[in-house]
């Protein structure tokens, strides 16, 4: 459903696990250039250490993403946004919306008990949902 986008940002990406899993399918060329924030320097440095991985690392927050808007085509964060107070979960949810291209993809997970109350809150930005694998981890997209 998704093509080769040319900038994935793992919003929340810990130690790069899960950037690494998505990294793997990507096997050909052009491939996308990955970008992890975290604001934890530690789970960046470990993130480094990753054999296969070129990510580029940088040292951030949800709610504000050292990237320009409209600069990238998949915002990815997993078991992130659950952890966010209640006013910064807004925040981080415009950020992501910002740094997105129109027609862009945002793709999340949290816990099941919390999928749809961050669904309706993305779909109040303005996302558009395309899939949910289970309540909680759901794929988005800002429309063009
Ligand atoms: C449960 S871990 C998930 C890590 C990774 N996304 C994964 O799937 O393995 C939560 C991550 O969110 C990060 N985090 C916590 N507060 C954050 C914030 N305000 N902005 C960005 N990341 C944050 C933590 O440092 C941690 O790396």
């Amino acid at each position: 459903m998704i093509g080769t986008p040319d900038v994935i940002v793992d919003v929340g990406s810990g130690t790069g696990v899960t950037a690494e899993a998505l990294a793997a399918r990507f096997k050909r060329d052009p491939r996308p250039r990955f970008v992890l924030v975290d604001p934890q320097r530690g789970f960046l440095t470990r993130a480094r250490r990753r054999p296969k991985s070129r990510f580029d690392l940088v040292e951030g927050d949800a709610t504000r993403v050292p990237l320009g808007t409209h600069s990238v085509g998949v915002v990815v964060s997993f078991g992130v946004l659950c952890c966010l107070t209640e006013e910064a979960l807004p925040h981080a949810i415009r950020e992501a919306w910002r740094i997105l291209r129109p027609g862009g993809y945002l793709l999340v997970s949290v816990p099941r008990w919390q999928g749809p109350g961050l669904e309706s809150q993305l779909m109040v930005e303005g996302f558009v949902r395309l899939a949910s694998e289970r309540p909680g981890v759901s794929a988005l997209q800002k429309p063009s």
